[in-house]
């Protein structure tokens, strides 16, 4: 499961050995996204399409936002391609958490005056490979409120 402590990393995003390669799910999802508006995530194994024979192949991927579980989509060899596409929807109260924990204008702790609101909230990739084990990678989606106040926007730092 997603939660193994034995899940492999890339260990260099910049350098991938070709087993990296071939198993290092590649995420594509907007950059931003408006709260409460579904949005599409592709997830695919890997930069180097991972084989899928009887023997040897991805037995499903899984998709989290926020730490919670999006969906997850059995594959068999016989699909032929390890990819899958999650429908998933950010929300207010992610934002609103996040905003709590730190802004760049305002400091650790004392948001919540922002103009335009977002969160920058983690979206996480796992699969698992019958020969290879589990592989996850995960990337920072930008969540932007409905709700418009006043003021700048909320600027976030590099931290998920
Ligand atoms: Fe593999």
């Amino acid at each position: 499961m997603s939660s193994d402590i034995n899940i492999q990393r890339a260990k260099d995003h910049d350098n991938l050995t070709d087993t990296e390669k071939k198993h290092i799910p590649v995420i594509e999802a907007p950059s931003e996204v408006k709260a409460g508006e579904p949005f599409d995530v592709k997830v695919t194994v890997g930069a180097i399409p991972h084989v899928m024979e009887e023997e040897h192949y991805i037995k499903w991927i899984e998709l989290h936002l926020n730490g919670t579980l999006v969906g997850r989509k059995e594959l068999q060899a016989s699909e032929g391609k390890a990819e899958a596409t999650f429908t998933a929807v950010g929300t207010e109260e992610m934002i609103t958490a996040r905003e709590i924990r730190n802004c760049t204008i305002h400091g650790f702790g004392v948001c919540g005056t922002c103009g335009t609101k977002s969160a920058i909230v983690n979206l996480k990739a796992v699969e698992s490979c019958n020969v290879h084990g589990l592989w996850e990678d995960s990337k920072g989606i930008e969540i932007i409120s409905s709700v418009v106040k006043d003021g700048k926007k909320c600027t976030w730092g590099s931290q998920l």
